[in-house]
């Protein structure tokens, strides 16, 4: 038995915040955010909607394309690092919104890999025989965690949702997960606040040494390719497509290039969305699912990393 992905979705927020627009709000030029990250927009959800808001629409949208309802889901999972509230999940909100009860829901925290680990948790579910459908969504609110006046973060990040419906399959799917992480690297990029004494001890907003997680993420993004690519008797250059973690173009062509993977088999849509955390992936698939890119049979590599540090990637034949 195997887990195969039978359907996609993505939502991203109607408001859209331009580089020009961050020329207004902070010292900075669509020219620097352009040549150091790739992105020229970002979208900002409503202040009234939370994480598990733009999973519905991504969800209902995958839920769709697997030709199923939300009845037949009997596990969900949502990665998250800017959950509705603190407790509980967001993937039981969610199971509340698309009007089921009774399957398991639980979040993952792996902040921007957290996509891969949902789904690297939901593949041993299915393919194991547990679970017939699982619902793994990537949704994220970063606006709420930035702090807009600090240019070296603010200009980073966007909000958005992406799902995948994850089913038993006869046929592989799902080939290999890989997954790790370092929590001495914990300091690096962090949002150090939590709830105690009625208010939030810490930061609320994100901190973060750019320099130090651009040079980890290329690294470990190499090795966690290799390592997917030689664990199935592959090379590099096999993969049909390379869907990465989309925090900063320079990070995914230096990914690519070290790899020996050519540009026009990596999916880029960081320029649209900014980096969206743990939704990057799966709005990236979504993407190059719907503009006909992903082809059946082809070879699909999702990697990603994130705070922590985490980082890991799930290697698939589409
Ligand atoms: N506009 C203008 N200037 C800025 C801005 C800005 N928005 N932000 C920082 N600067 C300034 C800094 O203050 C610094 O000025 P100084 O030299 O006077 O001190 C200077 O620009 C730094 O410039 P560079 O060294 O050229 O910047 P660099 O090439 O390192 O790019 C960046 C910075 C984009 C943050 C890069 O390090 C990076 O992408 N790191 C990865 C960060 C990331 O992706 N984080 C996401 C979370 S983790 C993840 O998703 C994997």
């Amino acid at each position: 038995m195997y887990s195969r992905i039978t359907g996609t979705g993505s939502y991203l927020p109607e408001k859209i915040l331009t580089n020009h627009d961050l020329e207004k709000m902070v010292e900075t030029s669509d020219e620097w955010i352009r040549s150091r990250t790739g992105i020229t927009q970002r979208h900002i959800a409503n202040t009234d909607q939370k994480a598990s808001d733009l999973a519905l629409f991504a969800s209902q949208e995958a839920i769709k394309a697997a030709n199923i309802t939300s009845k037949d889901l009997d596990l969900i999972i949502v990665a998250t690092t800017t959950p509705d509230m603190t407790f509980p999940s967001t993937a039981c909100i969610l199971q509340d919104k698309l009007g089921v009860d009774n399957c398991p829901a639980f979040d993952v925290q792996a902040v921007c890999s957290g996509f891969v680990y949902a789904l690297a948790t939901a593949d041993k579910f299915v393919s194991s025989g547990k679970c017939r459908n699982a619902l793994v969504v990537g949704s994220e609110i970063y606006s709420k965690i930035l702090d807009w006046n600090d240019r070296n973060t603010c200009v980073l990040f966007g909000d958005g949702a992406g799902a995948v419906v994850l089913s038993q399959s006869e046929a592989p799917g799902i080939l290999s997960s890989h997954l790790h992480a370092s929590g001495r690297y914990k300091d690096v990029l962090s949002v150090s606040g939590s709830i105690g004494d009625g208010a939030i001890q810490g930061s609320p907003y994100i901190n973060m040494d750019g320099g130090a997680v651009f040079k980890f993420a290329v690294k470990v993004l190499e090795d966690v390719v290799r390592e997917a690519t030689e664990e199935n008797k592959l090379q590099p250059s096999d993969i049909d497509w390379l869907i990465p973690h989309q925090a900063n173009v320079r990070i995914i062509r230096s990914t690519a290039q070290k790899l020996g993977i050519p540009l026009d088999k990596v999916v880029v849509t960081v320029d649209k969305h900014g980096n969206t955390s743990a939704a990057s992936i799966p709005l990236a698939l979504d993407i190059a699912v719907k503009d006909g890119r992903i082809c059946k049979d082809q070879l699909v590599l999702l990697e990603g990393v994130g705070g922590g540090f985490t980082w890991g990637a799930v290697l698939l034949r589409w």
